[in-house]
């Protein structure tokens, strides 16, 4: 792949981020996201009726401004990359439908991408202002890629980039949703993430002691569950005993993050005991957070691994960009790609792919 590569328009409508790209290689031009959090700030979590509605009022456009601000038309557009899973199914039909109608309308190939690919390549995207320095990043094979979101929590070994084998996932809820959901019970809002990476920051981590899960297990799944239950019973007893306020709020989430991010890096460094790689790389919602940062990075360096996070936090959390790049590389692979069927994928593992 180099910098010459065709341009590509991307959407993503997975969960409840409406948004649309212009990608050209590695170099994300545009990248709108049109955030629908506060629609969903009531329910707690993603309302998908609701997310259905506010992804077709927006996807137009967010695609007209992705194509206004990479200064494009559509003459200069290769092809049309979209989400086809997984996801959530209503909001995955708006994008794959209007990706279709785009397509028909400007005569441009349409290629279906697997959400979770899209998260593992964004730690590859270039941002627009290093178009003149031409940098370009090249990486070195096999990676393990940690993608860590408020859907997916999941080691994937890229073998290279198109050929995928998941090592490990999460067997119950993802990280970012166990984040939310204590969150929730905390009332810090929806998602509940950043919040608790705010507040941590005056917490003590050692306050209240949460249990490691799944150490007696061999494979390298995780589970979030329990760690959700223990922190259910003690906030339960804050609340009986009086004693939940801003200070114990503060320690709970510095001890609760700890908790989440401590059980995926034991089964991270389990499986970097079994499994030669070069690169480690962390995406998805979760990634932004700079703890799970420090710690991952630390974990690489301890390996002597090349660490890669997204640029910006804007490519952690759901974007076209993602897609965008994956598409790149995906018409790079196939370029005389036919599609046959467009339909949504909600539970598509990368495994597959
Ligand atoms: O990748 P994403 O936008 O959506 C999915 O594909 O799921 O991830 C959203 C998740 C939410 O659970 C959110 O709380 C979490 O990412 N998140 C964070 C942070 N920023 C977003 N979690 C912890 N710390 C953050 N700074
Ligand atoms: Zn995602």
């Amino acid at each position: 792949m180099n910098t010459k590569l065709p341009l590509i328009l991307a959407i993503d409508t997975s969960c409840d981020e409406t948004s649309a790209a212009v990608v050209e290689g590695q170099r994300v031009l545009s990248n709108v996201i049109a955030s629908q959090a506060q629609l969903h700030q009531k329910y707690g979590g993603v309302f998908p009726t609701v997310a259905k509605q506010a992804h077709q009022e927006n996807l137009a456009p967010t695609v007209v401004e992705a194509l206004a601000r990479a200064g494009k038309r559509w003459q200069d557009i290769r092809a049309i990359a979209v989400t086809q899973g997984p996801g959530l199914a209503p909001a995955l039909e708006v994008g794959l439908r209007y990706a279709e109608q785009l397509g028909k309308q400007y005569a441009k190939s349409v290629i279906p991408i697997n959400h979770i690919e899209g998260h593992v390549l964004s730690v590859l995207a270039q941002a627009h202002s290093r178009v003149g320095q031409a940098r370009f990043i090249t990486p070195e094979f096999p990676a393990l890629a940690v993608v860590v979101s408020g859907g997916h929590t999941e080691f994937v070994l890229v073998k290279k980039i198109g050929e995928y084998q998941r090592l490990g996932w999460t067997v119950d809820d993802a990280a970012g949703e166990c984040l939310d959901k204590v969150g929730r019970l905390l009332g810090l809002g929806y998602p509940a993430g950043p919040v608790v990476e705010k507040l941590a920051r005056h917490g003590d981590t050692q306050a209240f002691p949460f249990p490691l899960p799944m150490t007696v297990t061999k494979t390298f799944d995780m589970s979030f569950s329990g760690i959700k239950t223990h922190s259910k019973k003690l906030i339960d007893q804050l609340e009986k005993s009086g004693t939940l306020n801003k200070h114990t709020i503060a320690d709970f989430c510095a001890c609760l993050q700890a908790g989440v991010f401590e059980h995926i890096i034991y089964k991270l460094t389990k499986l970097l005991e079994k499994t030669t790689v070069k690169e480690l790389w962390l995406g998805g919602g979760v990634a932004a957070n700079l703890i799970l940062r420090k710690k991952l990075r630390s974990v690489a360096r301890a390996h002597q691994l090349t660490f890669r996070v997204p640029y910006t936090k804007t490519l952690c959390g759901d974007n076209a960009a993602m897609i965008g790049l994956a598409g790149g590389y995906f018409l790079g692979r196939n370029p005389d790609f036919k599609l046959t069927s467009l339909d949504r994928k909600p539970q598509w593992s990368l495994a597959t792919l």
